[in-house]
């Protein structure tokens, strides 16, 4: 079995300037695929939301969704290093609701390691959760969770105050002690700066190609999820498509009895088979 992927690892590929490779993954056998494929990190991000559950935004998902993916995502991954984000609320109300939340997640779902978005409105949670021996990474920049106070899902850290914000709170979750951050949809050369100020790795989505590593969504990246593709989104499939067509073809041959054919089918022995008219 391939040596398994740890915050060990993290830290140690940000110091030989490795890059970090991050997916998110919902379910058993996506996670599996993408566990041999040679993937790092498998986010169960709160995503799941919107690819897998079809809400608006991410701001529906429970705890026990989180759980419940988490858990489908373990069975699947061997080697990968698997990160579970803490949904809406699950971190907001106290220290110790979001200590027990993201034990959960480590307990129950099977997590290594759970991601919190925000800085220094939440630091007091970093803390508690990390001193419960949980790993933390963090999430600054394009928070969705925080979509209705951005007014919408809109690129951050572009004026002097919300960079300078932005730089302040990695440097606040890196000394809280979280061993990664998450850098979404900010400038290139803001996510730039912060890299080089940081000892522990960033990884980007929407922030350019100076992070230590990248995330994307699965379902973005393979073409399963068009309602709507972001301007940082490669597609290196077209996994729609393909099931498209699959699905078409299926439904013809077995229209036409085609499908299925004498090798899909079961025998019975003749003696057998003559006693049952
Ligand atoms: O929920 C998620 O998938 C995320 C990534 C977009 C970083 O937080």
């Amino acid at each position: 079995m391939a040596k398994k992927f740890t915050v060990s690892s993290f830290l140690k590929a940000k110091k030989n300037n490795e890059k970090i490779s991050m997916l998110t993954a919902y379910d058993y056998s996506t996670a599996k695929i993408l566990d041999e494929a040679g993937v790092d990190s498998l986010l169960v991000g709160d995503s799941l939301g919107m690819v897998m559950l079809g809400y608006e935004n991410t701001l529906q998902v429970t705890m026990e969704d989180m759980i419940h993916h988490c858990k489908a995502v373990a069975r699947g991954t061997e080697r990968a290093m698997i990160i579970g984000d803490m949904p809406f609320l699950s971190y907001h109300v106290s220290v110790e609701e979001s200590v027990r939340n993201a034990g959960r997640l480590i307990q129950e779902g099977n997590a290594h390691a759970v991601k919190l978005e925000g800085g220094e409105d939440i630091i007091d949670k970093v803390k508690a959760i990390i001193k419960a021996q949980i790993p933390v990474i963090g999430h600054l920049g394009l928070t969705p969770q925080s979509v209705n106070m951005f007014g919408g899902f809109k690129v951050q850290g572009k004026s002097e105050k919300q960079a300078k914000k932005i730089i302040e709170d990695a440097l606040l979750l890196q000394e809280a002690g979280v061993f990664a951050i998450v850098l979404e949809c900010v400038p290139e050369k803001l996510s730039k700066i912060i890299t080089e100020k940081l000892d522990i790795p960033t990884i980007g989505i929407g922030a350019g190609k100076h992070c230590d590593g990248q995330v994307l969504v699965t379902q973005d990246m393979l073409g399963m999820y068009k309602n709507f593709t972001p301007k940082f989104v490669k597609q290196y499939a077209d996994l729609s498509e393909s099931i498209e067509a699959g699905v078409k073809m299926y439904i013809e041959e077995m229209k036409k009895g085609e499908f299925p054919a004498k090798e899909h089918t079961f025998s019975i022995d003749e003696e057998v088979l003559n006693k049952l008219y």
